[in-house]
């Protein structure tokens, strides 16, 4: 398949090339799009042959539901029963990075939730997202555009190497601010349960949200026969080619780690720029200053499929704080690690 590509800037929200990206996915199409948290591969979300294109172009199992994007947030009620908390969480966060799961109405085909009487629901920020999604003039099913087992994809070309070939169109908007997938809490009447921490954090649902759950899957993997609240969670999520260590310490203690790391193993490290200068340049990468998260947040997806072209045996990276942004960062580094932490 030929793979068209359509080059945008944010701010191209009139450009014809939306028209065309659209009309693909009105007649049953694949296109993948930039967010502002990772790029997704999108599909009607009408569409239970669309939803098994989505599947098949990433290798991905299907009984792992997709997420419904919506142009905007009252058009959630079409799809799924909204309640007032929704509105609440709408009206605070929404566009953005946040997704809820709520019961879902028929027109969204069971192929896209994996079978569950429950669909997630997310209206995304970035301009392109929302003019290509209202030209469409339906909901888009997309998960993160990567091939199943790569990080998710915050340039175009991460998604160009993953699915070209794959899809009918790929719209390059460049980087994603954000950089990390969105929030997902699942709604039970006024009741959430964090699912996956993004960049609205849990004080930030606190605020809105009276009683917030953190599922303790996000921290700690799930022990043998339990069952989890989100498919994506039994997945074995992005882990690089060479094992990821994670180094929690004091800060001189870890930079000591990594110098002596360097000296004596073929390693690649991610360091913060504080620590460049003291490090060696080899398989060095700086993933942002060391209290700027959502810097780090930004480049960690990219940082990760850097290490892939790097011949080395190991991985270090430091150990994310747990709370506010570093939650969520925290999250995806101990799943690509194999919760494998050492302590310096
Ligand atoms: O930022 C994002 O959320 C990106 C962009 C493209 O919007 N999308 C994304 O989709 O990360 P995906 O498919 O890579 O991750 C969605 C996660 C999966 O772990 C899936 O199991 C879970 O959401 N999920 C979807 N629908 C669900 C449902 N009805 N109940 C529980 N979990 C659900
Ligand atoms: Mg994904």
């Amino acid at each position: 398949m030929q793979t068209k590509i359509y080059t945008l800037s944010p701010e191209d929200t009139q450009h014809p090339f939306l028209d065309e990206a659209a009309y693909i996915l009105k007649h049953g199409g694949l296109v993948a799009f930039p967010t502002e948290t990772v790029y997704g591969l999108g599909g009607s979300a009408t569409d239970s042959q669309a939803a098994q294109k989505i599947y098949a172009a990433k290798g991905r199992p299907s009984d792992n539901p997709l997420i419904i994007h919506v142009a905007d947030p009252e058009d959630a009620s079409i799809y799924a029963h909204v309640n007032e908390t929704y509105q609440k969480l709408a009206e605070a966060f929404m566009p953005g990075p946040l997704t809820v799961i709520l019961p879902k109405r028929d027109i969204i085909p069971e192929t896209v939730t994996g079978g569950l009487d429950t669909v997630a629901v997310r209206c995304p920020s970035h301009p392109l997202a929302r003019a290509l999604i209202r030209r469409a003039g339906i909901a888009i099913a997309a998960p993160s555009a990567n091939l199943s087992g790569s990080p998710s994809p915050t340039s175009g070309d991460h998604v160009i190497r993953d699915l070209s070939g794959r899809i009918d169109a790929i719209i390059d908007g460049g980087s994603s601010e954000i950089g990390l997938e969105s929030t997902i809490i699942k709604l039970d009447g006024s009741h959430a349960t964090l699912l996956r921490p993004g960049a609205i954090t849990v004080d930030a649902l606190r605020c809105v949200c009276e009683e917030v759950t953190v599922s303790p899957a996000i921290k700690a993997s799930l022990a043998e026969g339990e069952r989890p609240l989100s498919p994506g969670m039994k997945y074995k999520h992005y882990a690089p080619s060479s094992p990821l260590v994670l180094i929690d310490g004091d800060e001189n203690a870890v930079l000591a780690f990594f110098k002596q790391a360097q000296e004596n193993e073929s390693c690649a490290i991610l360091c913060y720029r504080e620590e460049v200068s003291a490090l060696r340049n080899e398989n060095l990468i700086d993933i942002g200053e060391r209290e700027n998260l959502s810097e780090q947040a930004h480049n960690l997806f990219s940082a990760l499929r850097q290490t892939e072209s790097m011949d080395v045996r190991i991985i270090y990276a430091h150990l994310p704080p747990e709370d506010g942004l570093g939650l969520a960062l925290y999250n995806r580094l101990i799943r690509a690690a194999a919760h494998t932490v050492r302590r310096v």
